[in-house]
């Protein structure tokens, strides 16, 4: 069992396998309370047998299962939670566990957080993003008129246990996903650890636990210096103003892209910003550009204007100009770098045909 070293800021963070956790001591603080399970349909399907038969308390535990996707991480369905939640009697003192990938953590915590102005939620994460990234900071967040987490809260839950056993039934396309938010986080913070995730072909064989734990690692440490992206937390959206444009505009279409396909796209169209702006080598170029290539099929619509409409929405803008991060060599990121319509065009061109 590990406990990351960081916990005095953030709430406290186990990793390892959740028998072994201080999970079952955790339950053992709620037991006059209420406990509900929040899971998607595939969650339900493949991870929540393992808590209700492994943990005697969660036997009758109220299960909410939500249809999977992110097109459903909208208010509609914090609307049922919440009528489920209110049906069920559930008060201040009781306990949301969000068993699922990010859209399970993202919605339940965003949930909790305003139910009865928040009562207590734990992550359990069951996905690689969510793993590295979604559970961990503290945010929480739904989409709202086709834009991305256009409604959140910055809320800590109050434990996040992290157990890469529930990775066994994660699809390959989920690994490949998880695996772009992974990279960024080499890519922003840890120049090493790029260079061994840039050679691994065989995401889901070639992956080390180690590696994982170290992206998460990368993540709370930032996060820990600045909780609610005043400053430097802006670093995590490396690819993200382009990437959140892209996964928006193919939201309703048959080609959807996962939030970690349209982030790698994302951060290949941002480090070649990187490149025009002079802060990143061509030749530390080329080796980004060479693996995002092979790991993630480019799919870039043509329609500049339709994108750049989009990143108008983007949270990080300010002065009513788009601000993007840009990598400063591979394991350091600008944040706050102003984007124009010109340069943004410049770099998409090539892209498009
Ligand atoms: N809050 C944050 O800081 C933050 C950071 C990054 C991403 N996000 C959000 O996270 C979401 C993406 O997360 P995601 O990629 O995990 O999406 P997701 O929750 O939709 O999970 C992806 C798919 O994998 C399935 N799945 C999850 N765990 C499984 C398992 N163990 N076995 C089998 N199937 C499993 C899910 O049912 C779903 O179909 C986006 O909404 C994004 O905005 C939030």
């Amino acid at each position: 069992m590990h406990t990351a070293s960081f916990s005095e800021q953030l709430s406290p963070l186990e990793w390892g396998p959740l028998s072994n956790a201080r999970f079952l001591d955790l339950l053992a603080q709620f037991s006059n309370s209420k406990i509900a399970i929040l899971v998607d349909e595939n969650t339900h399907d493949y991870c929540l047998e393992y808590l209700i038969t492994g943990f005697e308390a969660l036997a009758n535990a109220e299960v909410i299962m939500l249809p999977a996707g992110e097109e459903n991480k909208v208010l509609e369905v914090c609307f049922q939670v919440w009528e489920t939640l209110t049906e069920a009697g559930f008060g201040r003192h009781d306990l949301l566990l969000n068993l699922g990938g990010g859209v399970v953590t993202d919605l339940g915590g965003f949930v909790a957080s305003v139910y009865k102005r928040g009562f207590s939620f734990v992550h359990i994460p069951t996905s690689l993003l969510g793993m590295v990234d979604a559970a961990v900071g503290g945010k929480t967040g739904i989409d709202l008129a086709g834009f991305k987490n256009q409604l959140g809260t910055f809320q800590e839950p109050l434990a996040t246990f992290v157990d890469t056993g529930f990775l066994q039934t994660l699809p390959d396309a989920e690994w490949r996903n998880g695996f772009a938010e992974l990279l960024k986080h080499a890519l922003i913070a840890d120049t090493a650890l790029w260079t061994t995730l840039s050679k691994i072909k065989d995401i889901r064989q070639e992956l080390t636990a180690g590696q994982i734990q170290r992206g998460l690692d990368i993540k709370r440490e930032i996060v820990a210096q600045d909780p609610t992206e005043r400053g430097l937390r802006k670093v995590l959206n490396f690819g993200h103003t382009i990437g959140h444009a892209l996964e928006s505009y193919y939201l309703h279409t048959e080609t959807p892209l996962s939030h970690g396909h349209a982030v790698a796209i994302g951060m290949l169209l941002e480090a070649q910003l990187s490149v025009e702006q002079s802060t990143l080598s061509k030749t530390e170029f080329q080796s980004i550009e060479k693996y995002i290539k092979q790991t993630y099929q480019l799919q870039i619509p043509n329609n500049t204007e339709g994108l750049w409409a989009l990143m108008q929405q983007d949270k990080k803008n300010a002065n009513g100009e788009v601000r993007i991060c840009l990598l400063a060599g591979i394991g350091n990121c600008l944040f706050d770098q102003k984007l124009t319509f010109e340069d943004f065009k410049h770099v998409l061109a090539p892209y498009i045909s």
